[in-house]
């Protein structure tokens, strides 16, 4: 351990990861921290070195899906320290999610208080400082879980929260460049129902996705676009992040943001809206985005953003141009059978050389990333602790 020229202590990063190499997977790591809730208030945090939790088997986190989750990354700076990035958006929408899941808020001091102390538990885990050009952080993951037992659908008495973290590079792609992906649009397939949970981070938005997903990354589509339930005409989010279109009119930039009560507030979004507005001179549209406007070629940039994708050039966009058909006999006990269109449905849609990250994706991405590892004042109160 050391101390940093502004006094903070820093922990050197772990000799025994090969941090150009980090992928988006969990590793072991020195431990997690866990609050109950009991009698109607919260606990006291607790530090636990293992991984595993003892749950009973008729919790409804396990039976009926009544937990909500967070992803915050940690950054080492220049000078070794390590800063949190907007924890505190994270701890509005955690608490939007448990309201809408019947479970019970979390006070901002004990969230941040438990990611403090989860983060200076596992400190040489947060990877050097820009080591990797592509992403490198600390993910954090706050957890809310009904771990009461309890048969009856309702909220039990019991409630565990917990931080567990593990180092992270990019979810898309590795290597020196920002990579730029592949996108697909899932039409027989829709993320949440109309007036639905799709602006809340509860675990189940997104098991429903991983067959659809993987069928797509099958394809060579590392990336799936959902658009909205209701009429699967308008831009809602990616599987696992928002989406953001870049329109140019001569000199002018616009960063067009779709709209939709279904999609998460990313933080990062909201970040890289400030930076387009304040920092880049853009103009800003918050907008519901038509996807044949995708298909008109309207925007010269595609992009997803999102914690854990971080900025994500989206290259090509490719969707079914047949109407699809999910093959449902109801009698089956099979249910709907999901197949792949095949090559001559599948039209695709490029964004500027259909390649490479475009510049405006490049620019967020810079601005972003140079905040979060604290290589820029930090103007906007953006890192954690101050
Ligand atoms: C995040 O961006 O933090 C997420 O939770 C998305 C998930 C697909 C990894």
């Amino acid at each position: 351990m050391s101390t940093s020229s502004n006094g903070r202590i820093a922990t050197n990063p772990s000799t025994s990861i090969d941090w150009e190499k980090l992928g988006f997977k969990e590793r072991d790591v020195n431990g997690l921290v866990r609050v109950t809730y009991k009698n109607g208030q919260w606990g006291a945090l607790e530090v636990s070195k293992d991984s595993h939790l003892n749950v009973h088997a008729a919790a409804p986190c396990l039976n009926y899906g009544q937990q909500a989750f967070e992803g915050i990354k940690a950054f080492r700076t220049a000078s070794g320290s390590v800063r949190v990035f907007r924890p505190q958006e994270n701890w509005a929408r955690m608490n939007l999610s448990a309201r809408m899941a019947s479970m019970p808020e979390l006070p901002e001091e004990l969230f941040l208080q438990a990611i403090k102390v989860a983060v200076a538990l596992n400190l040489e885990y947060v990877p050097p400082y820009k080591k990797n050009a592509s992403g490198g952080a600390l993910y954090i993951r706050p957890l809310l879980l009904a771990t009461g037992p309890m048969l009856m659908l309702g909220s039990p008495d019991e409630f565990t929260f917990l931080v567990w973290v593990t180092p992270v590079g990019s979810l898309y792609g590795s290597g020196a460049d920002i990579p730029a992906v592949d996108g697909f649009v899932l039409d027989t397939f829709d993320r949440t129902a109309p007036m639905g949970t799709g602006h809340t981070k509860l675990g189940g938005n997104y098991a429903p996705v991983f067959a659809p997903t993987a069928a797509a990354k099958k394809q060579g589509y590392p990336i799936t676009l959902h658009l909205d339930s209701a009429s699967h005409t308008y831009v809602d989010e990616f599987s696992t992040s928002n989406a953001l279109a870049v329109q140019k009119d001569g000199e002018q930039v616009t960063l067009v943001v779709p709209d939709s009560t279904s999609i998460l507030r990313s933080v990062t979004k909201i970040s890289v809206v400030d930076i387009a507005d304040k920092l880049c001179g853009w103009k800003v549209d918050l907008r519901q985005v038509a996807f044949d406007e995708l298909k008109q070629n309207k925007f010269v940039e595609f992009m997803a953003a999102g914690t854990a994708a971080g900025i994500t050039p989206v290259r090509s966009m490719s969707y079914n141009s047949h109407k699809p058909q999910l093959v449902h006999d109801k009698l089956s006990r099979d249910g709907p059978k999901y197949t792949f269109p095949s090559d001559n449905e599948v039209k695709r849609i490029d964004f500027g050389d259909g390649q490479t990250a475009g510049e405006c994706a490049r620019r967020l991405f810079d601005e972003l990333t140079s905040y979060q590892c604290g290589d820029q004042p930090d103007k906007f109160g953006w890192l954690w602790p101050e």
